[in-house]
């Protein structure tokens, strides 16, 4: 080794030993004739200084500059109490140079990798290596690697197999786009990157491996987001002759120790279940944060025939008029009210009604129009108390219910009520078998098209398809949905029908999943699994907003890697190997190539 310590390591009980330390300087203060640096590695930060005796030392120390790698050898000495760092592990002691060598000289950094001042985004993730100099980047990676420990240390104590699953497969359902591979070998044939191992995890348990589990990266392209990237990891699990609840206590008692080990924690062991469609009743989404109240109350009953025409129109055209309470915990002063409807915007809703409950009489747009028995009415369904305010959202139930999700979340964000401190996990149940599209006008699945119906419900398949539930179930932590799965199906003739309703015919599903529906001929055994974002998890455990923030090398919004310039133009001989020609003008020469930002900044 270059070293005999690393810098975050020497304390008090090291006084006069005689160590070395390689690190980057990230500080340099020069005292008129005393040098002080700060060497930096993983591990932390540490002090040494030059001192008269030691000219050479001394001199060697004084060319270098920030970020510089650097080698010391010298004595550790206990700093005296007035100069001791003790926002800093190492801050009782300082290393006296006697021997200093530079491994490495810098350039200029085009981002910061101290201080609060980040650097723009862009910069941030083409100079990514250099943001990993910063605490909260590498904390960041480090707690990745501390999770996968944990969860590799859990898998395997309850008897499950880690099996690797090809990245060059067939398309797999999970409903985005694939990312497509060309083969040379095959001229005109693709590959496509797994969406998840969703249809080889299955295959595994006809093999009768019983209960799997890897640490899978996943590929789609889809809209990106702030919990959204083109590749992502899962924790990827499944496993034989299980119900639904076997599954949710392997994945929940996992994430309560993540929670425990990783942000310190302690949840009750147990997880909630809500079925969907509380969750939508109730919160206005599938993945509530019930990290506070303000639930939403379905008013349509009680306002349909009210004089206010914006609910009792609402009402007629068959819509609904929900509405959020406030107490006066929570006052909204009348510029807050004017920017609530911007929140719930982007859904389509036309405005946020409200009025005042006060002792002289209910103030506000509606309240005129509502009869005492209204009034009395709203009072009781809300819970409503003087000095507090209602909220109302009337319109198309499809805009609505998910517009009152978004103002709950948006009140939430505004009080202060998200505590970073608290975890709330919730297991969202009994989803919807199919999802409606109203584009294409028929059914999609809402999981993905391998989850079996309820056994009750499986009579409604023929009857009332939209209103079959699935043995299927989210995992919510703090509103982000950080796990998902389903029982499958594994008999041959419900999957079949499945297909029929979801408009994929027998020929279809023959050249999609063919060898998939062969295999479930041969002994499938009752199964079912589940998946974790492990991107989202670490995010939500550290408390972050973006998941490219845990993630190493992340890719931008537009799925663009600033560091390397990917996806890049490729040599016209590698287009000719694989048979392909391009009909779109070279990106280069559109200007649209992902590089181009980089190569002009
Ligand atoms: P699903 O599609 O619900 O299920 O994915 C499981 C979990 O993966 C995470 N996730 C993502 N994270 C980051 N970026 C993305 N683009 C992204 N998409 C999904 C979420 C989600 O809960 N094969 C099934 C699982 C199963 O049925 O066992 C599947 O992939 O946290």
């Amino acid at each position: 080794m270059l070293r005999t310590h690393t810098c975050g390591e020497l304390r008090a009980a090291n006084d006069g030993e005689r160590v070395t330390l390689c690190g980057w300087v990230q500080n340099r203060r020069d005292h008129g004739g005393l040098l002080f640096l700060d060497l930096r590695d993983r591990y932390g930060v540490t002090q040494v200084v030059t001192e008269p005796e030691f000219p050479e030392a001394g001199a060697a120390a004084d060319r270098v500059r920030l970020e510089w790698v650097v080698r010391g050898t010298g004595v550790v000495r206990t700093r005296p109490d007035a100069n001791r760092n003790k926002d800093r592990s190492t801050g009782q002691i300082e290393v006296v140079l006697e021997e200093f060598e530079v491994l490495s000289a810098s350039a200029p950094l085009p981002v910061a990798v101290t201080g609060e001042e980040r650097s723009s985004e862009e910069l941030g993730l083409r100079y990514r290596y250099l943001e990993m100099r910063r605490p909260e980047v590498r904390n960041a990676l480090e707690t990745r690697a501390r999770m996968n420990q944990i969860i590799r240390e859990h898998m395997i104590a309850q008897a499950f197999v880690e099996v690797e699953t090809p990245i060059l497969l067939r398309s797999t359902p999970e409903g985005a786009r694939d990312y497509l591979v060309p083969s040379r070998v095959h001229p005109g044939s693709f590959y496509a990157l797994p969406q998840s191992p969703q249809i080889l995890k299955q295959i595994l348990m006809v093999g009768g491996m019983d209960r799997y589990w890897q640490i899978a990266r996943c590929f789609r392209d889809e809209d990106l987001r702030a919990d959204r990237q083109p590749e992502f990891t899962q924790l990827d699990i499944e496993m034989s002759f299980v119900e639904q609840d076997d599954v949710l206590e392997v994945v929940e008692s996992l994430v309560v120790r993540l929670v425990r080990e990783i942000a310190g924690v302690e949840i009750p062991s147990s997880v909630r279940r809500m079925p969907y469609a509380e969750a939508v009743a109730r919160y206005g989404t599938d993945k509530p944060d019930l990290r506070f109240g303000l639930p939403v109350v379905d008013v349509t009953e009680i306002l349909q025939d009210c004089a206010f025409g914006v609910f009792s129109g609402a009402a007629k055209a068959g819509g609904r008029i929900r509405a959020i309470a406030l107490g006066p915990e929570h006052p909204l002063s009348r510029k807050k009210l004017d920017a609530l409807p911007a929140a719930v915007a982007d859904r389509g809703a036309r405005g946020v009604a409200w009025v005042r409950i006060k002792a002289e009489g209910w103030s506000g747009a509606a309240a005129k129009h509502l009869t005492d028995a209204e009034q009395s009415g709203l009072t009781e369904a809300l819970g409503l108390q003087e000095g507090g305010i209602a909220l109302f959202l009337a319109g198309p139930s499809e805009v609505v219910v998910p517009a009152s999700g978004d103002l709950r979340v948006h009140l939430g964000k505004l009080f202060e009520l998200r505590d970073p401190a608290r975890y709330e996990l919730l297991w969202v149940v009994d989803f919807p078998l199919f999802a409606w599209n109203e584009d294409e006008q028929r059914l999609d699945a809402a999981h993905h098209p391998f989850t079996a119906p309820l056994p009750e419900d499986v009579p409604l398949l023929d009857s009332a398809p939209k209103s079959v539930r699935a043995l299927a179930y989210d995992l919510v932590l703090n509103g982000e949905e950080v796990a998902g799965g389903s029982i499958r199906i594994h008999q041959h003739d419900v999957q079949s029908r499945v297909f029929e309703l979801l408009g994929i015919g027998a020929d279809e599903a023959q050249q999609r999943f063919g060898f998939f529906l062969e295999a479930l001929r041969y002994g499938a055994p009752p199964h079912g699994g589940c998946a974790s974002g492990l991107d989202r998890l670490a995010a939500s455990l550290l408390g972050l907003e973006q998941i490219r923030d845990v993630i190493a090398f992340p890719k931008t919004t537009s799925a663009a890697d600033l560091m390397s310039g990917a996806p890049s133009t490729v040599d016209p001989a590698q287009l000719v190997e694989l048979s392909l020609q391009l009909d779109v003008a070279s990106p280069a020469e559109t200007g649209n190539e992902p590089g181009d930002g980089i190569r002009s900044a």
